[in-house]
């Protein structure tokens, strides 16, 4: 195969939903199909169990499993698909969002009865800001959910995305019948608990008008069909593949995960519309997947937590060119070049090593210690690739060194953990006090286990009351001194040395950016409007 057809075969998206919406249902049914796993349930996700939430332990122990699913490949139509898995615990969000670099599209799964719920909505901004493809797939239709015109009401006003329905449901919960492809013009009957679907399950019903169809699902059912299927006429246009390349768009899907139903229909269309590998920006210019040279980042950081194995995985998305095994690389941070003797493939379950790459693929690089998120390697060029910012945190607590003859180690260990991602470091010079920020409240018990089990630092926290980190920047260096000198104690800087405002409450911000109007406040730590520059791009 030319490596032009190897790139436009390959198709990488994520999955991502709300915890429990049906993710790593549907991820075991696509695999179904692609024939990569057998049976359902082989599938170890990394699924976070309700139950695990106070013991991190027992989260770590599951995230461990997932290094196995990080990606998850199969052929499907002569396509190669690689699914990056994303961890749905809430305090891992950011985990997520940085996954979300690494794909080219989304399968959205939102749950009927449920609708659109908080971390729905947190992600999908994450896909608005790079205008990533989304296909939305409505799941459990075997419950009694929400009415579907509501529901997709819902989605538009909430994630500001338009939708077209692809398909349409007949029934709900009880009395649910199957769906309508509207595209293709056939119906599907619901049947529960199906691991398979056959061709012959699919009757084609070109005019609705066919006595057939009151046949197939009784009169009722069926004259309801044709007034919804004339309303979806009428509220929604046609679908447009352009606009859902631009992430303007997107198509909507009925079925039933658990009951494989409606799976392989969005699977069809997927292989047909999802976007192949796109190029990425860099801080000088745009990579292309089918240009010669090797380019990829690194958007994900996996440490062994055995201590007797100190080693972490990088994980590196292909960007350009073709990866290859024992060659030396350039890498961005440390500005050095790097060969990797062991690159791996994770295949769900399945680990090997690569002799080689594609624009698309994920490669794990084993690492003792050289890489952090966002490095990028290359053949040479010194460029940097964008778009994989760290977010605002939302939890600060003070560090405090429990051992003072073991501060270098937890110096070391702090900043390797950052490089991670598992959390940021803000240092406040004026009382020389080091501020950690993360998303949720259990990155504090992982640091905490982590720098005494690795680096043997012991470590304590003090709770802080702050509601936001926000970079801050301005031309007019006057408003800048004036502003430092009136908040000694809530400017700080991050380890790459940039200056952070903490806001107190939301009213602190407020009234900051009102009285420093020159000052800019940022969000997240790639604050060169980024989303600016992604736009142009896609
Ligand atoms: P997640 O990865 O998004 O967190 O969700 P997951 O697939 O684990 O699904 C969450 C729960 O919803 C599971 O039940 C799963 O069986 C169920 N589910 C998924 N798809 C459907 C569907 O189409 N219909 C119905 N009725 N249920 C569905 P659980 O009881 O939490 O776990 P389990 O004991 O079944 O594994």
């Amino acid at each position: 195969m030319s490596y032009k057809q190897q790139i436009s075969k390959r198709r990488t998206f994520g999955i991502i939903s709300h915890p429990d919406a049906g993710k790593t249902t549907l991820t075991e049914k696509l695999l179904l199909f692609g024939g990569a796993i057998q049976t359902a349930g082989a599938v170890k996700s990394n699924k976070i169990k309700k139950t695990a939430t106070s013991d991190f332990m027992e989260i770590e122990k599951q995230r461990g499993i997932s290094v196995a699913t990080s990606v998850m490949g199969f052929e499907y139509e002569d396509f190669k698909i690689n699914i990056l898995d994303t961890p749905g615990h809430k305090d891992f969000a950011e985990d997520t969002y940085r996954t979300l670099t690494a794909v080219d599209s989304v399968i959205l799964v939102v749950d009927c009865v449920k609708g659109v719920e908080e971390q729905t909505r947190k992600l999908m901004e994450v896909c608005r800001m790079r205008n990533t493809p989304v296909i939305i797939f409505i799941n459990k239709l075997d419950r009694e959910g929400q009415d579907p015109y509501e529901l997709l009401d819902e989605i538009e006003k909430e994630l500001s995305i338009n939708v077209r329905p692809l398909t349409w449901p007949i029934g709900m919960g009880s009395g649910f019948k199957g769906i309508y492809n509207l595209y293709e013009k056939n119906l599907q009957l619901f049947k529960s608990g199906k691991t398979k679907i056959n061709d012959d399950d699919i009757i084609s019903i070109s005019d609705l008008n066919d006595p057939l169809l009151d046949k197939q699902i009784e009169k009722g059912n069926a004259d309801k069909l044709r007034e919804d299927t004339d309303l979806i006429e009428g509220i929604y246009e046609l679908f447009d593949e352009e606009l859902y390349k631009e992430g303007l768009l997107a198509p909507v899907f009925f079925g039933s995960a658990i009951n494989n139903f409606g799976v392989r229909e969005m699977l069809n269309t997927f292989i047909k519309i999802a976007p192949e590998p796109r190029p990425r920006p860099t801080d000088k210019r745009d990579i292309d997947p089918y240009e010669d040279k090797f380019s990829g980042f690194i958007f994900k950081i996996h440490a062994n937590l055995d201590p007797n194995h100190r080693d972490r995985i990088a994980f590196c998305r292909v960007v350009s060119g073709k990866f290859e095994r024992n060659t030396f690389y350039h890498h961005s941070g440390i500005d050095k070049k790097l060969r990797f003797s062991n690159p791996t493939s994770f295949m769900a379950n399945d680990k090997q090593i690569l002799e080689e790459a594609f624009p698309g693929d994920v490669v794990g690089l084993y690492d003792t210690g050289n890489f952090k998120i966002g490095d990028t390697l290359t053949e040479g060029e010194k460029v940097q690739f964008r778009g994989i910012p760290s977010f605002s945190p939302e939890k600060f607590r003070q560090l405090v060194n429990n051992d003072p003859m073991k501060s270098k180690q937890l110096d070391k260990g702090i900043r390797q953990l950052t490089d991670e991602g598992v959390a940021q470091l803000f240092l406040q010079e004026l009382e020389n006090i080091k501020i950690i920020g993360t998303v949720g409240d259990l990155q504090f018990e992982v640091i905490q286990f982590r720098l005494l089990h690795e680096y043997s630092a012991a470590c304590s926290f003090k709770p802080l009351n702050y509601f936001k980190a926000c970079w801050i920047t301005t031309e007019n260096k006057e408003e800048l001194e004036k502003f430092i000198l009136h908040n000694k104690r809530f400017v700080t800087k991050d380890k790459d040395e940039r200056l952070v405002f903490m806001a107190e409450s939301a009213w602190a911000l407020k009234n900051r950016q009102e009285n420093f109007p020159d000052m800019e406040f940022h969000f997240t730590s790639e604050f060169k409007t980024d989303q600016e520059y992604i736009k142009q791009l896609y």
